[in-house]
This record gives C-alpha cells, structure tokens and sequence, in this order.
C-alpha cells in the first residue's frame, strides 16, 4: 500500500488519511436539505447506488429511519429537531472519519444547526445540497400523506406549514426537482462531485 507524505501513524488507532488511502476516495458528507417529500431520500439512495457501483464505500442516513432508533426519543419542536441534527453532525463526522461518504437525507430546517454542522467538518468534507421544491409540488405528492394530516389539524409543528423551513443561504449545488427528473438531479450531482475532484 502507498502512503502520502502528509500521512502519519497514530499508535493504536489508525487515522483519517489512512482509511482514505486504503479505500482510494476521498471521505466526506452530502447533506441533503428541503422539505418533506422534496426528493431528498430518493436522490440520496440512488446516488448511493451509483457511488457504490463505482467502488465507493457509502452510507446513507434518512430522518424516518434515524427516528426509529437512534433519534426516537426527539419530536418536531425547534429544540428536538436542533438536538436531531447535532446527532446526525456527530455521526457523519465518525463516518467521513472512517473514510467513507456519508449522504444524510433531513430536512434540516435552520440554517444555523446546518451550519453548526459544516463547522464539525474540513472545508473540503461537506456539501450542502439544497433539493428545493415549491411546497404546493410537496404538498400534492404527499407520498406519506402527512401534509393532509397537518392541514388537517392532526400533526402539529409540520415543516412548511406550522414549523418554519429556512432556504439555504449559501448551499454548494440547488437541485430543482420540480423542474428535473430524479436521474437528471443525480446526474447534476454527479457533475458537481467529478468536476471538483471529490470522486
Ligand atoms: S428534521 O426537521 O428534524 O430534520 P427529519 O428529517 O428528521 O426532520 O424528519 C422528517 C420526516 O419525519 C418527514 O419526512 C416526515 O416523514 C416525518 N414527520 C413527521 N412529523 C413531522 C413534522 N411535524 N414535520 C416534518 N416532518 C415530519
């Protein structure tokens, strides 16, 4: 195996750029963001087939999921969805530590805990990737059917409806998936990540 020059051995543990240079890739988060049924998860799932595909070890995390176990004890309020993000922060950096890419699928809603995420992370190891959709486009799909449950009065604190969703202010790539098919907003990715050597 060859090892850079930037590359030292920590006793007992074995570091970042290892892992790098063992998988041959670069680790790091695509941290997807935008409201419920904007195509968040579906984008972030078939790009994990492409990457896997390609050799690239890939890992994703959703927000129904991760609510399940590791999260089921928060709610909606601002607070609960602020402590959700913090966790999935912590977890994606031990991901991009063991040298793996990590596509997180959240909504994620302010900019500030979005940020705070970035801020656990190099420069060079988080992509904000905003999958903007008008709320009307979410709110037909309603693949779940909770936008019609909110509207209805049955789940309070509903992103876009009675919970405030802040656009991104400076996201690496917008994908419109309103405007472009699935494929094509994965293939927009797939641009973004090539053209600027991240695989
Ligand atoms: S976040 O705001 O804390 O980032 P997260 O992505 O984990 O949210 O979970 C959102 C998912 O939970 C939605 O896709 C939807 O299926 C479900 N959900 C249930 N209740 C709500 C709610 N009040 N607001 C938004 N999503 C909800």
């Amino acid at each position: 195996m060859e090892t850079g020059s930037n590359i030292t051995w920590h006793e007992l543990s074995l570091s970042k750029e290892f892992r790098r240079v063992q998988n041959a890739h670069h680790s790091f988060v695509i941290w997807f963001t935008g409201l419920s049924g904007s195509g968040k998860s579906t984008i972030a799932n078939e790009l994990a087939n492409v990457l896997y595909k390609n050799g690239i070890s890939n890992y994703v995390l959703d927000g129904d999921n991760i609510r399940h176990g590791l999260n089921k004890d928060l709610g909606f309020t601002d607070s609960d969805r602020k402590e959700n993000i913090r966790r999935i922060g912590e977890v994606s950096r031990l991901f991009v530590d063991s040298g793996q890419v990590i596509l997180t699928a959240f909504i994620s809603p302010f900019q500030e805990d979005r940020d705070t995420v970035r801020s656990l992370l190099e420069d060079n190891e988080f992509i904000e990737v905003y999958v903007r959709c008008p709320i009307e486009e979410c709110e037909s799909r309603d693949p779940k059917g909770l936008y019609q449950k909110a509207r209805g009065g049955l789940i309070k604190d509903f992103t876009g409806i009675d919970s405030p969703y802040e656009e991104p202010l400076n996201p690496e790539i917008i994908l419109e998936t309103d405007r472009y098919s699935i494929e094509e907003c994965v293939s927009q990715l797939l641009h973004y990540l090539t053209s600027r050597n991240f695989i």
